[in-house]
């Protein structure tokens, strides 16, 4: 099963993505988390992503269809994938067919994760992650079993990311409303549109796409 989670920062697309890769095996594809990756690796691309991502702009088209077409060659996206912040643009989206179509691959559904503008800020500036194995926690709403100390791993050390401020928020928000949702329609077309309530708690939300998931099979 491949899909595309779709929303706005915030929305809950990593929160889900994670559970698919536990539950379903289907690996989680973040262009974010890749970016941030060459961030902290410090390479010539993390160099230029740093600037732009803290901004809260969006990356060029081409760097980010070049990353996810590498990774869509991974044989572990043998039993799917969940695409975590790809597509962005129409450029993207239609790159995406054509990777798609290459490589033999067949896009089952997109959901999209809608959630109020006024929530996410709440989210954002609440989240954290292990800064060991990255498992995403919230000072309110997905705290750790123990305090302090990571459920997957143990480790005792988070992060909380650069772009989480409410000035980049501002711009990321910007940049869904004004380019990412215009994609939506592509997608109706084509069939494959579902839409979950990403205002609904974590676990009911995991239900909401387990659903469409099933339907979309
Ligand atoms: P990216 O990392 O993709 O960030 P984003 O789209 O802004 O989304 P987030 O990761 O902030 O939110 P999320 O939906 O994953 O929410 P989460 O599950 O963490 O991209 C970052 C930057 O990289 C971009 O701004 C851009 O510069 C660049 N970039 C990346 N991809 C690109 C592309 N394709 N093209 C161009 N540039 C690109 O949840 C948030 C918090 O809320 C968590 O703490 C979680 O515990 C909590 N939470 C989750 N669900 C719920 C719920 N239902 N109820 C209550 N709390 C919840
Ligand atoms: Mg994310």
């Amino acid at each position: 099963m491949n899909i595309i989670l779709l929303g706005p920062p915030g929305a809950g697309k990593g929160t889900q993505a994670e559970r698919l890769e536990k539950s379903h095996r289907m690996i989680q594809l973040s262009t974010g988390d890749m970016l941030r990756d060459e961030v902290t690796s410090e390479s010539e691309l993390g160099r230029q992503a740093k600037e732009i991502m803290a901004s809260g702009e969006l990356m060029p088209d081409d760097i980010v269809v070049q990353i996810v077409a590498e990774q869509l060659c991974r044989d572990e996206c043998e039993f799917g994938f969940t695409l975590d912040g790809f597509p962005r643009t129409e450029t993207q989206a239609r790159a995406l067919d054509g990777i798609m179509i290459d490589k033999g691959l067949k896009l089952h559904g997109v959901i999209e994760m809608k959630v109020d503008d006024d929530a996410l800020t709440e989210r954002i500036t609440g989240r954290y992650s292990c800064a060991k194995c990255g498992a995403g926690y919230h000072d309110r709403f997905q705290r750790p079993k123990v305090e302090g100390v990571c459920d997957e791993c143990g480790s005792t050390e988070f992060n909380r990311r650069a772009d989480d401020n409410e000035e980049a928020v501002r711009h990321r928000l910007a940049a869904y409303h004004a380019v990412t949702e215009q994609i939506l329609p592509f997608y109706r077309e084509k069939g494959i549109l579902r839409t979950v309530d990403g205002m609904a708690t974590i676990d009911e939300v995991t239900k909401q796409i387990e659903d469409a998931i099933e339907q979309l099979q």
